[in-house]
């Protein structure tokens, strides 16, 4: 599509899609994007996740900023289907994508309207993979980028990120410092931050991983979806595309939903107390897990 405002998910606030935009300047909730029309299930023949173009953020005669991301293949596991009592199993291999995680997907949406908005050069912090994405896309689309990430962080992930050319930072200190240091730096250097769920885009590119699923199990959605969490990325991008595109006819509605499991370290579960109500927001000390990915604690 061409054309989109973007909305906020909690309050009545919207804008139009193309001034530069992070959270909800009323409430501090993020903004999703949301379009007019979009035609029914349109496939273009490009062999990336763009090939989804219908639904996502980006005018017709506009290049992305693509490394040839998504498009993973999609694993049948009937010996671990067997071992955890389920029918049947699929793995989504997002370790193909560029820079080896499906951080990808959301960066190559972000900063393709990064770029197009004219930002002098993108900011994120990181539990490893975000920052290894935008070092690539960053430099993909010829952008500065600078990287806050938790001294902890896997030495290999570390090491992408700087031989990609970006700036790194280490911080002392979990995710949550990391967030503080990159958004003062870029009230400062009025660099774009595209950190998770603080700017708009990076969800659109995650929700693609709903459709390839869609396109290959013929149109249909697994019963259920189970999501490793960390900032909430890609389980928010790819629930989004699922209850959105479903109203425009993308897959069959009279099929039932799959439905959502959000997975997270058994060390580790904020998200899980919260549901529970039994420590709602409540942060944790020391989040450490080997899943260095979801080395997230909430915010406060
Ligand atoms: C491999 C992997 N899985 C899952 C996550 C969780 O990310 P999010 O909840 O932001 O989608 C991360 C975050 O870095 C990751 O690297
Ligand atoms: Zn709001």
């Amino acid at each position: 599509v061409t054309s989109w405002t973007l909305a906020c998910s909690a309050c009545d606030y919207a804008q139009p899609g193309d001034q530069p935009a992070g959270v909800c300047p009323r409430c501090t909730q993020p903004l999703f994007a949301r379009y007019a029309a979009v035609p029914p299930w349109t496939v273009s023949g490009r062999w990336d996740l763009w090939r989804y173009s219908a639904v996502l953020p980006v005018a017709s005669a506009e290049q992305p900023v693509s490394l040839g991301e998504g498009l993973t293949p999609l694993h049948d596991a009937p010996a671990l289907a067997r071992r955890i009592g389920v029918g049947r199993l699929w793995i989504k291999d997002e370790g193909r994508n560029p820079t080896a995680s499906f951080k990808a997907r959301g960066m190559t949406s972000a900063v393709t309207r990064a770029r197009a908005l004219g930002a002098p050069g993108l900011v994120v912090p990181t539990a490893g993979n975000a920052g290894a994405a935008v070092a690539a896309y960053g430099a993909a689309a010829g952008l500065p980028v600078r990287v806050y990430a938790p001294r902890t962080t896997p030495p290999a992930i570390l090491m992408t990120v700087a031989a990609l050319g970006a700036d790194l930072r280490l911080v002392d200190g979990h995710i949550g410092d990391a967030g503080r240091l990159a958004r003062a730096d870029a009230a400062e250097s009025g660099w774009a931050d595209v950190s998770t769920l603080r700017e708009p885009y990076r969800l659109e590119g995650m929700k693609t991983m709903g459709y390839e699923l869609a396109e290959q199990l013929g149109r249909r959605l697994p019963t259920a979806i189970v999501y490793p969490t960390g900032g909430g990325e890609g389980t928010v991008g790819h629930l989004e595309g699922d209850r959105r595109d479903a109203r425009w006819g993308w897959w069959d509605p009279r099929r039932r939903r799959s439905r959502a499991w959000s997975s997270r370290s058994r060390r580790l579960r904020p998200i899980v107390r919260a549901f529970a109500r039994v420590a709602v927001q409540r942060a944790v000390d020391h989040p450490t897990t080997y899943a260095s990915g979801l080395r997230v604690r909430p915010p406060g």
